[in-house]
């Protein structure tokens, strides 16, 4: 078992990853929540149908329910948020019960904002099934739902009480769910840490083959950085802005996709090349990172160029909406290496207008 302290400002929890911990559970809370409490496993239909059997039966002797939330991330919404409130409220949860997200990022995000909020805050365990919620939405507190206007604009921080991790439920997850977020594990190499970086050249297919000790490794390591970051900067003021490399052009495809064309994932690794090709452009980075980039993501069989549906005015004008605009300019993250990113940065314009023509070349 590997265990990663994330001490902060006034809380401090332990992120414990192991293969095969789902099955040592009631082992687990016995030490992180001991005493007389409920638990209410939180999951969405999928998640229940694969493993929600076999956890309840693991869980014999504990008080336990079960709330099943819809799969999807158009369910991330006030709707069933309130469902969850209403299954509180009703069945009489009080403040030392324990909320236990089991799921992907919706489900953890769900039931992080009734945890956040019933009675003004509830003890909740993130136990994330995909690879991005293992790696990301999992760890550092971000809670939130999604409103008919945008995505997760009713939101807080809110620090779980732990976060168990078991690498072997990545083994059920769609191809094109675990390639979309080892883009995002990518990107920790990329943006934080080159060694990491060349962990994932060296073994990714092994990772993509589906060997457990490698699968532990990266997810294990990917966990150490993003609570590095999240140790530097829980409310997201500053460094933790490094964490969007590669978002800036990314969440503007996945809107012109309305949501299905390009995946979270897929989108990102258009961005992370996008981001690469305007630091060439600017002279920050070496010739060849690009390419070594470029190479790792392919190895995935991740999208490295644009697919030519969208007008490139039609991106600039999206780019420009993204949330991260301040001062009327939009900030980038920009590589200065494999490994090295720095945020806040501007691009000029005719250089943008370059790396997209040529990402649709
Ligand atoms: N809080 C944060 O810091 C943070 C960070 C990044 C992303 N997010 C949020 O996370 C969400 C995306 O997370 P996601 O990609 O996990 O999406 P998701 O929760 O929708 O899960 C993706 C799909 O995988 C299924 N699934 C889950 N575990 C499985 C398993 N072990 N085997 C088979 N199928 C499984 C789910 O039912 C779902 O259909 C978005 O809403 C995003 O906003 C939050």
């Amino acid at each position: 078992m590997k265990r990663i302290e994330l001490v902060l400002h006034n809380r401090a929890y332990s992120i414990q990853i192991e293969y095969g911990l789902l099955f040592r559970l009631k082992e687990i809370l016995a030490e992180i929540a001991p005493g007389d409490r409920r638990f209410l496993l939180v999951t969405d239909e999928v998640v229940a149908e694969l493993y929600g059997k076999r956890v309840l039966e693991s869980f014999a002797g504990l008080l336990v329910d079960l709330f099943v939330l819809p799969s999807g991330e158009e369910n991330k919404n006030l709707e069933n948020l309130n469902r969850l409130y209403d299954y509180l409220i009703i069945n009489g949860y009080e403040r030392r019960d324990v909320l236990l997200a089991f799921g992907g990022g919706v489900v953890g995000d769900i039931t992080g904002m009734a945890a956040a909020t019933y009675l003004r805050g509830v003890p909740y365990i993130q136990i994330p099934s995909t690879l991005l919620a293992q790696v990301d939405a999992g760890i550092g507190g971000k809670v939130a739902v999604n409103h008919a206007l945008g995505k997760n604009l009713i939101g807080s921080f809110y620090q779980p009480k732990a976060v168990l991790v078991d690498p072997s439920l990545l083994d059920t997850l769609s191809e094109r769910e675990l390639r979309g977020a080892i883009a995002e594990v990518i990107k920790y190499g990329v943006a934080l840490d080159y060694e990491f970086f060349v962990f994932l050249e060296e073994n990714v297919a092994g990772i993509l083959e589906g060997d457990r000790f490698l699968r532990e490794e990266m997810v294990a390591r990917a966990c150490e950085l993003k609570a590095g970051i999240v140790r530097q900067d829980e409310l997201d003021l500053g460094v933790r802005a490094v964490l969007n490399f590669g978002h800036t052009l990314g969440h503007a495809l996945e809107q012109l996709g309305e949501y299905r064309e390009y995946s979270h994932g897929e989108a990102v690794s258009i961005g992370m090349v996008a981001v690469f090709a305007m630091a060439e452009e600017l002279g920050l980075v070496e010739r060849g990172d690009k390419e070594r980039v470029i190479a790792l993501l392919e190895q995935v069989g991740l999208p490295v160029r644009l697919k030519g549906m969208y007008a490139k005015e039609r991106i600039k004008e999206s780019i420009g909406k993204d949330k991260k605009k301040s001062e009327g300019q939009v900030r980038w993250v920009l590589p200065e290496r494999i490994g090295k990113a720095k945020i806040n940065c501007i691009v000029p314009e005719k250089i943008l207008d370059r790396v997209l023509l040529d990402l649709m070349g």
